[in-house]
């Protein structure tokens, strides 16, 4: 495969890919019931539930009642390591579960889905990935952690939504040039904030994607005091549009500090319950995914991050299964490139308090 190639080429899902939205349909006494048995389990197995904020409801509920933390892909990481339980059920997809795995080796790590996955991990494949690298090898390789642990181990770097733009600054001011993996608009969107020299790879979020740039300019017309707040994995057309881009944990946050009573939000909608936590008076409106000539696969819910439910979390608890193994040969190299960002959003936010 040569250079062009690998940069050129997208790596998109086709409509086939994606699985259907399917969300848990049960009763309040179901509910119940099964929130007990999982409590009792998680209490006698020392486990903890890391949830995303995309995930539905009920288990984000869940998680916090249980002593176990709902958080941004960042976060559930460093909590996981922070975290005494032996054992993590991490419900989100399978990245996260490796990257827990990857940090904490030594700890049992369940999901409740195995299948549930990602169309950036899936659009980011090793051997395409490590050949692509092998071609620049003077480009420092920062990688999203949207990524199996495989890509991770030839990244020298990942990062989050949430870290993005200060750690390809940092690298920019060293006058380091990247290869970027595997977000394309993410990867535009720190390139411009940044002016970084990035090879960007062709890759998409499927949920991320579907938002509409032209009909959220229709929709702003009839909500002239709406804050837009978009995830930096939408198209520039939508960023464009936004008074914040920020990761699932910047948007939470900004529902709550920003002086606004309606926010438009472009990313998955399971990141409503918590912003209704965090600022219940205020209003919030789902940015248009399907445009007057288009219908929306996701919907703006995740697919993967819908395969969580409390039946699985229930059943893994009961059966074992569903443990995450991350192969042995990658596990120093994708840890590193992991420690790296903890360390450096650490240094971060130990600056950021000096400076206060
Ligand atoms: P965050 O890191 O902002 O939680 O994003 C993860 C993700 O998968 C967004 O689609
Ligand atoms: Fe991946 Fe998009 Fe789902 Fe996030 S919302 S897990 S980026 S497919």
């Amino acid at each position: 495969m040569d250079t062009l190639t690998a940069s050129s080429r997208s790596y998109r899902l086709t409509n086939e890919q994606i699985p259907p939205t399917i969300t848990e349909s049960i009763s309040a006494t179901e509910r119940l019931a099964l929130t007990r048995t999982i409590k009792a389990a998680l209490k006698q197995q020392n486990a903890v539930i890391v949830a995303h904020y995309y995930t539905d409801e009920s288990i984000q509920v869940l998680a916090e009642d249980s002593g176990g933390h709902v958080s941004d892909s960042l976060d559930m990481a460093r909590f996981g390591s922070h975290a005494t339980a032996e054992t993590l059920v991490v419900c989100g997809v399978r990245f996260m579960g490796e990257t827990a795995k990857i940090l904490n080796p030594e700890k049992r790590v369940l999901m409740p889905d195995l299948s549930a996955t990602c169309s950036l991990d899936i659009g980011c494949p090793e051997a395409d990935f490590v050949a692509f690298c092998d071609a620049h090898p003077d480009h420092t390789v920062v990688v999203y952690a949207n990524t199996s642990a495989a890509v991770k181990a030839r990244a020298d770097w990942m990062v989050t939504s949430g870290s993005a733009v200060d750690v390809i600054r940092a690298l920019s001011g060293q006058g380091e040039k990247i290869i970027w993996a595997p977000d394309q608009y993410l990867g535009d969107y720190v390139q411009q904030q940044t002016g970084a020299d990035m090879l960007i790879w062709q890759g998409a979020c499927i949920v991320h994607e579907e938002f509409k740039a032209q009909e959220l300019q229709d929709l702003r017309r009839l909500h002239p005091q709406a804050k837009v707040l978009v995830h930096p994995e939408s198209p520039a057309g939508v960023i464009a549009q936004a008074d914040l881009v920020s990761s699932t944990t910047g948007l939470v946050n900004a529902v709550a500090q920003m002086d606004a009573t309606e926010f438009i939000v472009a990313t998955d909608s399971g990141i409503f319950h918590k912003m209704r936590q965090a600022a219940n008076d205020k209003i919030l409106i789902e940015a248009p995914t399907a445009g007057k000539s288009a219908t929306c696969i996701s919907c703006a819910h995740c697919p993967w991050m819908a395969m969580n439910s409390l039946q699985k979390i229930a059943q893994v608890l009961a059966t074992g299964n569903n443990e995450i193994q991350v192969a042995s040969r990658y596990i120093q190299p994708a840890s590193q490139a992991i420690e790296r960002l903890l360390t450096f959003t650490n240094n971060n936010a130990k600056q950021l308090a000096g400076d206060a």
